[in-house]
């Protein structure tokens, strides 16, 4: 089974999004990975709803919505109907984790939770049967272009062996720095679904750099 690749349209040339997602749909990707930012839960603002939507006019692709906002419930409904196939949501960020899964996939999407670096992964022992993916962020998240952090490794492989003791069904995404050059010990380590905004949008050549990765 390949990586699913996510490129993260965070780092596409806004004044040119349609070419940009014109080139992910020749592209050997699988998804498009759309960074949701409120300004609270971190610190920048991204874009919303009306730009998910007009992505999705063009996309051949799942879209994959992050949300890194405060009280995602509020608005999973509206993401699903822009558009979004999967749905992740902060752990930090929900207190009643469960009940926010469970909406997720009563929307009929794929139910994902994003753990930040410093948030232990055990704290998903009592949730991970229910998820569909698990985003591992190997940054601080709210910007694009950060360094990937090293102890991540750690954590998938900590996050591998919980899914399979458990008999979880759940991938593991790794988003943030990832690249040509930690792509293959990502996937070695227990990640299949690879999140790449700057590698591939700021390459000479992203179809190939997104080929690169796709292992
Ligand atoms: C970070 C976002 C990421 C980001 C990744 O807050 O969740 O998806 O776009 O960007 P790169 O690949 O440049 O680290
Ligand atoms: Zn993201």
């Amino acid at each position: 089974m390949k990586t699913i690749i996510a490129p993260s349209v965070l780092a596409a040339d806004f004044a040119n999004l349609q070419r940009d997602v014109e080139m992910i749909n020749d592209s050997q990707a699988d998804w498009f990975h759309i960074d949701i930012m409120d300004g609270a839960f971190v610190p920048n603002i991204s874009f919303g709803i009306p730009v998910t939507e007009a992505i999705n006019r063009h996309a051949k692709k799942p879209l994959d919505v992050h949300l890194m906002i405060n009280n995602p419930d509020q608005y999973l409904e509206a993401f699903k109907n822009a558009g979004a196939e999967m749905i992740s949501v902060h752990i930090e960020a929900c207190t009643h984790l469960h009940r926010t899964i469970q909406k997720i996939k009563e929307l009929g999407c794929w139910a994902g939770v994003a753990v930040n670096p410093h948030t232990s992964i055990t704290l998903l022992e009592d949730i991970i049967e229910d998820l569909d993916y698990v985003c591992l962020m190997s940054v601080n998240p709210g910007f694009g272009g950060q360094k990937f952090i090293e102890k991540t490794y750690d954590k998938i492989r900590a996050l591998k062996k919980m899914i399979d003791e458990k008999g979880s069904k759940a991938r593991i995404q790794i988003d943030g720095g990832v690249d040509e050059g930690n792509a293959a010990k990502l996937i070695e380590a227990g990640a299949s679904i690879l999140v790449a905004g700057s590698y591939v949008f700021k390459n000479e050549n992203p179809k190939l750099a997104i080929e690169k990765i796709k292992i």
